[in-house]
């Protein structure tokens, strides 16, 4: 999709021609295009256009006479004076927008001056922004009656750099691996719970190992059953879906530490006999955007081929529904492991089946850390909103890597505590625990829930509730799904230290 070009902007032909403008603290902006420079200067004059952040200015150029058909479009965009990685996420976001918005489907994209960053960022950032931005879920669409009503895709997106192409190329290419990652995640979510089953993502864990070469194993009732997986099992009972776990390893081919990654795949939780209400009930079949951003981390991880680290993802997946087999509230369950835990509300069941998950693979692999991912309580919505995902570790080293690596990626994180204070509020009278801590504080004991079953292992649940979908919106960041986690996942991959 992003390719590198090497000839002389001037010279390009494709639909649509942008470049991107610092706005400078003394002097004017320019543009180093001929074609535009002086109606970049009336523009800069009437005050209409100062390269502020955000600001866009889209112009026809006069067609040079006798000169070779060149391109019949320009867009200047405004970068601001503070020019950071999320500047240029934001401008690849608006170029996408304005590339759909007069149909334009081969674009090049003119990288500035690296005064700020390094080319490789500047690069990385732009085309994240520009994939991202240029996202859209149109499967279910029916054709328009006029052909000219039909969305225009982006097909072809060039860059040109003047300087440094090698850091450019990089950049790129980082760039476009991260962000295909999170539009395959952002497509999974947009899936209806009537399509995207547990058996889909079990599909879709083979059909990564078989492109890129890892080890895929499902998990099926029959297996679950041997190994006693009672969260699991337990929260499908009233469910006509079966469950599956799927579990993807990518091996780096040397003794190296394990990174295991766990998502909540529940593709639709109406609370089960503890039912939901109905107004934004249709919201839950994003209830699996954690079991979504694991795996669609994985493609990203094996187009990569990290070096110095292998990286496991288990994906604990069905549906919590009421029928006449469901959990009740009251009944006990048996995790994998062993603990007994007393069901008092069954729509608390995201501790349930990710508990299975990560007991069983903090025993499996010993993994040198542990992550999930999960849209695990409301209550970490009334806490952050939606514009940060709750962070609860047991571990320092490895809670300021997630931090950093969602500060990098422009998803930013907020740790909350853990502790004993909250640890005691799961305490049942009649079983190892129970699923429901008290009314306040519903963020955390989710989480001293799922701690009871990491053990030691240096470990990181990053609640999503609020950040998978309705995320702080913004050019390259749709309403609906968002994709949050698997950037800042790649990140914490791309720079991981064994957590002391
Ligand atoms: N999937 C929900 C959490 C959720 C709520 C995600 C709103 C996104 C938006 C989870 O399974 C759930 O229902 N949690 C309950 C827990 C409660 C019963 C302790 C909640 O948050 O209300
Ligand atoms: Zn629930
Ligand atoms: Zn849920």
């Amino acid at each position: 999709m992003l390719k590198l070009y090497t000839k002389n902007p001037a010279e390009y032909n494709g639909d649509l021609l942008v470049y991107c403008i610092g706005q400078p603290t003394k002097g004017l902006p320019v543009c180093p295009h001929d074609m535009v420079k002086s109606m970049l200067t009336r523009a800069v004059a009437s005050k209409d256009f100062l390269a502020k952040e955000g600001q866009t200015m889209l112009v026809y150029p006069e067609p040079v006479r006798g000169a070779k058909k060149t391109v019949g479009r320009v867009l200047l965009v405004g970068l601001g004076q503070e020019i950071s990685r999320e500047t240029y996420r934001k401008a690849g976001g608006i170029i996408a927008q304005a590339a759909i918005k007069v149909k334009a489907a081969k674009i090049l994209m003119v990288l500035p001056e690296a005064k700020d960053l390094s080319v490789d960022d500047l690069a990385e950032c732009l085309a994240e922004g520009v994939i991202l931005g240029a996202y859209q879920f149109r499967k279910y669409k029916s054709q328009e009656k006029d052909p000219d009503d039909e969305p225009v895709m982006l097909k072809e997106i060039a860059v040109s750099a003047e300087t440094d192409q090698a850091a450019a190329r990089r950049g790129l290419k980082r760039g476009q691996i991260a962000a295909q990652a999170v539009c395959q995640a952002r497509d999974m979510a947009n899936e209806p719970a009537n399509f995207w089953n547990p058996t889909h993502f079990a599909e879709f864990g083979r059909k990564l190992a078989s492109l890129y070469g890892l080890k895929v194993r499902v998990l099926g009732m029959v297996e679950m059953k041997r190994l006693k997986m009672g969260g699991l099992l337990g929260v499908n009972q009233g469910s006509a879906q079966p469950p599956t776990m799927t579990i993807l390893e990518y091996r780096c081919g040397r003794k190296a530490p394990v990174l295991l990654l766990v998502g909540k795949g529940l593709t639709f939780d109406s609370g089960g006999i503890s039912l939901k209400p109905g107004s934004g009930m249709h919201e839950m079949k994003f209830d699996m955007c954690g079991g979504a951003a694991v795996l669609a981390v994985m493609q990203a991880v094996a187009e990569e081929r990290p070096k110095g680290l292998d990286v496991i993802a288990i994906v604990p997946a069905t549906e919590n529904m009421p029928g006449p087999a469901a959990l009740k509230p009251g009944d006990i369950i048996t995790q994998y492991g062993g603990k007994t835990v007393e069901v008092e509300n069954t729509d608390a069941e995201g501790r349930l089946i990710l508990a299975d998950a990560l007991a069983y693979g903090v025993s499996l692999y010993k993994p040198a850390a542990v992550v999930d991912l999960a849209t695990l309580t409301g209550a970490v919505i009334v806490g952050l909103g939606h514009h940060r995902t709750g962070l609860m570790s047991n571990n320092d080293s490895l809670a300021e890597q997630m931090l950093a690596s969602g500060e990098k990626c422009a998803e930013p994180l907020w740790r909350l505590p853990l502790g004993s204070d909250y640890s005691k509020q799961l305490k049942s009278t009649i079983a190892d625990l129970k699923n429901l801590g008290s009314r306040s504080a519903g963020a955390i004991t989710a989480a001293a829930f799922l701690q009871e079953f990491v053990g030691e292992t240096p470990w990181a649940h990053l609640d999503i509730a609020g950040t998978a979908w309705d995320f702080t919106e913004k050019s390259y960041v749709p309403k609906g799904p968002s994709g949050v986690g698997v950037r800042t996942l790649l990140e914490l991959i791309r720079t991981f230290k064994t957590p002391a």
